[in-house]
């Protein structure tokens, strides 16, 4: 991305996950919310470790910042004690690249893939036997012709994330015993969330401050939590350390981001797409084009929270924006004349038939 994004619920980069790494529950009574997705995992951890086996594999999937990384972290503490081997889809090019990894794992030992719709093909049906069975059939070059040679492993739980489970192959998502769906986060799930890190930091906060970030942090902890240092930082440069409701205003205000917590790139690709597109439907690719951005960045960040809020809605022809979208941002609202025109066209009670 040209510039960065202070919502954006994707990480900025390692300086940030160092920051969030301190803020990250270090066990599961630690995490926050996602409360459906705990009591499953509580009840397949405990089952796994009063039959003394390894968890079944897991599929953590879910928009950016919703905690899968931290989900993998804690469920490793709690079945090993110790953190989890960690690799993830883009850095695995060839069998070779998993291979120590995989023979290295003991009994019990958790592989984190992140990313895991972005393993190459060749990657991913290497795991189909280590997944299902504990062994890898692997190459090995050499002479006129490789050499297949048969290796068992130890049985293992993978621990997948990915923020775009509909791209993985059903031959990999049928490999995971259990799958789990990160949902946003409601408001005071965030500001239990912010409170906890503010007691972190170190940071002293008065009357509804934290409630108010929460309410524009789009539902995602990694932003609550970035949200927290810009007003930090805002509140000992400019208001003396005061952090209340009207600083949170002041430092969200320079930010751009306003009171439903959408920043710039969101309202561009709202009004692009009610501007341009007169409401939609606009395919993604046409709306990424005409605003110089990647798709993926509008498939992976800008549209999960979009379509939870109900700005947009995903239409067989494209994308399509709603009038409470039009009314955030006092632009008028066309409907769709396709739809209306297909609906005066079904066979009405007083049709011949
Ligand atoms: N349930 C939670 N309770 C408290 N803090 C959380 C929770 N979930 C996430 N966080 C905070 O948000 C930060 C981002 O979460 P995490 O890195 O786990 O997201 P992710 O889903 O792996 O994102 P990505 O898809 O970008 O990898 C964490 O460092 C942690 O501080
Ligand atoms: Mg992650």
């Amino acid at each position: 991305m040209a510039r960065e994004r202070i919502i954006s619920s994707e990480s900025t980069g390692q300086a940030e996950e160092a920051l969030n790494v301190s803020l990250r529950p270090q066990s599961l009574d630690q995490v926050v919310g996602q409360c459906n997705v705990i009591d499953r995992l509580n009840i397949a951890m405990e089952a796994a470790k009063g039959r003394g086996e390894p968890l079944e594999h897991l599929l953590l999937s879910g928009p950016p910042g919703l905690g899968k990384t931290t989900l993998a972290f804690v469920i490793a503490q709690e079945m090993t004690g110790k953190p989890p081997r960690i690799t993830s889809g883009p850095s695995l090019s060839k069998p070779a690249d998993l291979m120590s990894v995989l023979t290295n794992l003991d009994t019990g030992d958790i592989l984190f893939i992140d990313e895991c719709h972005r393993l190459p093909k060749i990657v991913e049906e290497f795991l189909y036997p280590a997944m299902e069975d504990f062994r890898v059939d692997f190459t090995i070059e050499g002479g006129m012709s490789g050499r297949v040679v048969n290796f068992a492993l130890r049985r293992f739980t993978l621990i997948g994330a990915t923020t775009r489970a509909g791209l993985l192959s059903a031959a990999m998502r049928d490999r995971f015993g259990h799958e789990y769906h990160l949902d946003f986060y409601d408001q005071p799930d965030l500001a239990e969330i912010l409170r906890r890190s503010a007691i972190k930091l170190g940071i002293e906060t008065k009357g509804g401050a934290l409630e108010a970030i929460a309410s524009r942090s789009r539902g995602t902890p990694r932003v609550a939590n970035r949200l927290l240092r810009r007003v930090r930082d805002f509140a000992q440069v400019r208001a003396d350390g005061e952090f209340n409701c009207a600083v949170v205003d002041q430092a969200l205000e320079i930010q751009q981001i306003d009171e439903l917590g959408l920043d710039e790139l969101d309202r561009s690709y709202l009004s692009t797409l009610i501007r341009t597109y007169d409401c939609g439907p606009a395919g993604v690719e046409a709306l990424a084009a005409s605003l110089g951005q990647e798709r993926d960045t509008f498939e992976d960040v800008v549209e999960p929270y979009l379509l939870q809020i109900g700005f947009i809605i995903r239409t067989r022809q494209g994308r399509r924006a709603t009038k409470n979208a039009c009314q955030h941002l006092g632009l008028p609202f066309v409907p769709d004349k396709d739809a209306a025109a297909n609906r005066s066209k079904e066979p009405g009670l007083f049709d011949e038939a």
